[in-house]
């Protein structure tokens, strides 16, 4: 007897579709040939922020029609009084130098800047040739350091969004399209 049935992730009555995976996947298209054209002939280097990021990398990369090397990094917010001053531990460095690499930051969503501002400062004091970011989401509202992204996926409103590599608590990362979570308890 089955007792546990649990809602289908894909079906959670509790998601509101905010940016369907066809729509997305029509977008991410559009990155990567304005990526291909950008970076002919350039060192390039995907750098892509752990965990969130590595849904839209894949599909990103199989989009940009260009010789390419990759590397990881993961980081995680500092909470409390230190947030404000944006400084971000470092889970997982990267593996390899970026000293003459034309490197492309891949994030998931910039919110208030705070993660993306730090990397950045990281990354041009280790020589990078150039430093540019390409952010799946943005959500220029809850911006508090401003920072420069060179190509943005989706800018979307003030709202919490899962799916697509976003998580809330862990959760939903597996989502192929973007959803906004529409209970307390989702
Ligand atoms: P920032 O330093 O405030 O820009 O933080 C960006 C990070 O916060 C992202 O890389 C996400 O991991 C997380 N984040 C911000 N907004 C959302 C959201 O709406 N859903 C899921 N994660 C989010
Ligand atoms: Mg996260």
């Amino acid at each position: 007897m089955i007792t546990d049935i649990q809602p289908s992730e894909f079906n959670n009555p509790s998601l509101e579709i905010l940016i369907s995976a066809e729509k997305l996947q029509m977008r991410i298209q559009e990155l990567g040939a304005q990526i291909t054209r950008d970076y002919v002939g350039k060192d390039l280097l995907l750098v892509c922020v752990l965990k969130g990021a590595c849904i839209f990398l894949s599909d990103l990369i199989r989009n940009i029609d260009l010789p390419l090397s990759l590397d990881f990094i993961a980081v995680s917010s500092y909470g409390g009084a230190s947030k404000s001053s944006g400084e971000v531990r470092i889970l997982k460095d990267l593996d390899a130098s970026l000293k003459g690499k034309d490197v492309l930051v891949v994030e998931d969503i910039v919110d208030t800047g705070l993660t993306l501002n730090y990397l950045l400062d990281i990354f041009h004091r280790r020589e990078a040739n150039s430093v540019s970011v390409v952010a799946f989401l943005d959500k220029p509202s809850r911006r508090v350091r401003q920072v420069d992204v060179a190509y943005i996926g989706f800018e979307i409103p003030n709202a919490f969004v899962v799916g697509y590599g976003l998580d809330y608590a862990e959760r939903y990362r597996n989502l192929p399209f973007v959803g906004v979570v529409k209970t307390e308890n989702p």
